[in-house]
């Protein structure tokens, strides 16, 4: 059998990981600037982490969400207290899709209405409602385009305002930092402005930060440079370092309902013993002010490279937008100087490494990156 070829690839077998770097087949070592897509959190192969898989493997792999998971109420508790959501409920499914599909479809039996307002360049997801949600015609098939979803422009708060003002919205559903948007930021202004019009007309607030979340901005959640408090909040891929899972975190006024939503699969024994084991290393290690200080080095030495026409970001979620396109740029980093980075759109390359991305080799980045550049 062949595989569906949907994915342009790398000519590159990456067989090992260890902290930010990975290794080919060969042998050859990469600097990981790209974290599998903002996904390795606390580190390739990182020692706590795999003890914590190996042994809750031995014990349990998996079962139903029929039966108590004293692992789901674990992972809630810590995630509560790291994230500043202590109040608020979760809900565990399997992928960043998954999250925002549930998140959505929550917003719309809580107020029996079935309009979304989402952003221009918002990425949700592939799912019926998530990639309804997205701004992106070519990954919609023809049986998502359901007419749900109103694209507005990121920062306009007026239209947003406007479109809530029409009665029929069952939700906004906004990025902390839009990621294949090309790293754009939400204001302050902006999203308490939209706070304000859906407690007015009776929307409910969802913030993904499925890939501007757990600790990538330098907070916890890249809403909490603002003074926003969303509804719900959707979570995923650093959520535990590669394993497949993710969450929405809900406000305590929304009363679950036996049976309403459901999922095989999520919050499972081995995802949740990741999850938690993820936690813990933040804690220990200090990941998310790691993130924060590391980060802004970064930028500050990126933004003193005159190629670069722009940097945008906060904390391990970098965008370099350039007047030319990159794929030249990204394939010499990879193939001359080792190193993984990420793209959106044509012009802007990202960086999403590992949260464990120490001083170091975020100097040893910028040298590589100047030399690629021939800077
Ligand atoms: C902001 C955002 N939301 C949702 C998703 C979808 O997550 P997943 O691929 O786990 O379904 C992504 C994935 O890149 C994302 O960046």
């Amino acid at each position: 059998m062949k595989l569906f070829d949907v994915y342009p690839l790398f000519d590159i077998d990456i067989v090992k990981g260890e902290g930010c770097n990975t290794y080919d087949a060969q042998g050859n070592k990469y600097l990981d600037l790209y974290g599998g897509h903002a996904v390795i959190s606390v580190g390739h192969s990182h020692p706590h982490y795999l003890k914590a898989l190996q042994e809750q493997a031995s014990k349990l792999v998996f079962y139903s969400n029929s039966v108590i998971n004293t692992l789901q109420q674990q992972l809630a508790e810590k995630l509560g207290k790291a994230s500043g959501y202590d109040d608020y409920q979760l809900f565990l499914v399997n992928s960043g899709a998954e999250a925002n599909e549930n998140a959505l479809k929550l917003a719309s039996f809580h107020t029996g209405k079935s309009r979304v307002i989402a952003f221009d360049k918002a990425f949700h997801g592939r799912t019926s409602l998530a990639v309804e949600a997205t701004d992106n015609p070519k990954i919609v098939a023809p049986i998502n385009a359901n007419n749900h979803v109103t694209f507005v422009t990121l920062n306009d708060a007026a239209a947003v305002e406007a479109e809530l003002a029409k009665g029929d919205v069952c939700a906004v559903i906004v990025e902390g930092i839009q990621g294949v948007g090309g790293i754009r930021i939400p204001t302050n202004e902006f999203l308490m402005s939209v706070r304000e019009s859906c407690d007015k007309h009776g929307a409910v607030l969802i913030l993904d930060e499925i890939q501007s979340g757990y600790g990538r901005s330098g907070k916890f959640f890249a809403h909490q440079y603002t003074d926003v408090r969303p509804d719900m909040i959707t979570v995923a891929k650093g959520i535990a370092n590669g394993f497949p899972m993710g969450g929405v975190l809900i406000s305590p006024k929304f009363e679950p309902i036996y049976g309403q939503l459901g999922t095989t699969f999520g919050g499972n024994h081995l995802a949740c013993a990741a999850a938690i084991a993820v936690l813990e290393i933040f804690e220990k290690e200090n990941l998310v002010e790691n993130a924060r200080k590391v980060g802004e080095y970064l930028k500050a030495e990126l933004q003193k490279i005159p190629q670069i026409k722009e940097v945008r970001g906060e904390g391990l979620m970098i965008g370099m937008e350039f007047d030319y396109p990159v794929k030249e740029l990204r394939t010499r980093l990879i193939k001359e100087e080792k190193v993984f980075t990420g793209a959106t759109g044509t012009h802007v390359i990202r960086l999403l490494p590992p949260l464990v991305l120490t001083m170091e080799q975020a100097e040893d980045f910028i040298n590589r990156f100047k030399r690629a550049l021939g800077a």
